[in-house]
């Protein structure tokens, strides 16, 4: 159906289409954007403003749910599979020609290889068929970076990025320029909570059959006793930015055992505390990542590195979809002042429109725009700025108790 530039010829960016676009004098610049990093193979075509022209996304998600977590060459042929689909399908709804475009922005870091591997593949043969400049993207950039497409906010700001692949806090000081606070030591907030989700059996749920672990829990969570269960909040005696999950959700997992032992379950069964485990769980890692972010609050304020007007905390990743947690961390801001923004949800999960947007402000500022690409390679470790959390750790900053616990 759509021949693509991996396979064979290279025919899908041939078709006929007549864009007023392409008669008027002044043209506003144009982006592509491509995602493979992780589960999601998305694109969409963006004007410097920030219009999204055109978009498209094949989510991975029910395959990995069915098999019990990404399986990096699954995600790698369904990638492949996908990618001229979804890149045809955004160019065409945007009715832009592929000689239209003013660039090509795709995620090359970081992420899973084989995943990176596939979009800038297809990405190298498609800049170089059309001749298009390429700026390579950093998905966590990228991630910070999304709010700036919807309201106008100013460097340098803290930014809370939570998803399934990272945790992490950072101060952004400039599109390209992060200052590392603090980070997971271990596995991110949104792997824990699909792994508790899993424990749970939570795909035989007649609810949540489709919903990835963290949407999950979040809709059980609602009807579910927070207090019926207690698990322990990571790192209390650790006076630094850094998170870790791994813990928590083998203290989870043992709570699990023990009562499918109490109640005589054989696996896949779901116990009939499901919900009050899951309220339990997204509490405590609801408030693991407010005390965190408090505490960069604070040690920002106590560094003069936010601005006095306006400062703001921005949210994004997967999990900043998760409006309990959004609400934990609107008292953390409400306490100390700062202004919180967060994507709306479907921005903040994985999506070809976040990296077309860092390259129009890649592009803006004439930063990482490459017309020769024989050197461009996938990383698939890389670190979000200049790494100061031993900075932080040092300043060993008490956070003043706070109450964290809301209706859920
Ligand atoms: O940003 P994302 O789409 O991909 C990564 O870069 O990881 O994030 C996916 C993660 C998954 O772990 C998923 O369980 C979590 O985000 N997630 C949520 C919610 N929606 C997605 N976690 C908590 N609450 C949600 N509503
Ligand atoms: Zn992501």
């Amino acid at each position: 159906m759509f021949p693509c530039v991996l396979n064979g010829p290279v025919r899908c960016w041939m078709k006929h289409s007549t864009s007023i676009r392409a008669f008027t004098a002044v043209r506003p610049r144009l982006v592509l954007g491509i995602e493979t990093s992780c589960d999601e193979t998305g694109a969409a075509v963006l004007d410097e403003t920030g219009i999204i022209l055109g978009e498209s996304l094949h989510s991975q998600k029910q395959t990995h749910l069915d098999t019990g977590g990404i399986i990096p060459p699954v995600a790698q042929r369904l990638h492949r599979e996908n990618i001229c689909r979804v890149v045809q399908e955004a160019l065409d709804r945007s009715g832009i020609e592929p000689n239209e475009l003013t660039a090509v922005a795709t995620t090359v870091k970081p992420g899973l290889s084989l995943s990176l591997g596939i979009g800038l593949d297809f990405s190298l043969k498609f800049v170089r068929l059309h001749e298009k400049p390429f700026i390579p993207i950093h998905h966590m950039e990228a991630h910070a970076l999304t709010v700036r497409m919807l309201h106008p906010v100013d460097f340098p700001f803290l930014v809370l990025l939570v998803s399934g692949g990272h945790t992490l806090l950072a101060l952004a000081k400039g599109i390209d320029e992060f200052l590392l606070l603090g980070q997971t030591l271990d596995t991110a907030a949104g792997d824990a909570l699909d792994k508790i989700a899993r424990s749970l059996s939570l795909r035989n749920h007649p609810e949540c059959s489709t919903l990835s672990g963290g949407q999950a829990i979040e809709l059980l969570a609602k009807e579910g006793n927070q207090l019926a269960f207690h698990f322990k909040t990571p790192m209390g005696q650790m006076y630094d930015c850094n998170f870790s999950f791994a813990g928590l959700r083998n203290q989870v997992t043992m709570a699990i055992k023990k009562k499918e032992r109490e109640e005589g379950l054989e696996t896949g069964q779901l116990l009939s505390c499901v919900k009050d485990i899951a309220a339990a769980s997204q509490y405590t890692v609801a408030s693991h990542i407010a005390k965190r972010t408090h505490r960069a609050i604070l040690f920002c304020k106590s560094k003069g590195l936010l601005p006095q007007h306006n400062p703001t905390l921005v949210v994004s990743g997967g999990v900043a979809s998760n409006e309990y947690i959004r609400q934990t961390l609107k008292i953390v801001t409400d306490a100390t002042g700062l202004h919180l923004l967060c994507p709306p949800p479907k921005l903040c999960t994985d999506n070809g429109v976040m990296i077309a947007w860092n390259g129009i402000e890649r592009l803006k500022q004439g930063k990482g725009i490459m017309s020769h690409t024989e050197e461009v390679k996938y990383e698939p470790k890389a670190p979000l700025g200049l790494d100061i959390t031993s900075e932080v750790k040092d300043a060993a900053i008490k956070v003043p108790p706070l109450k964290l616990r809301i209706n859920s």
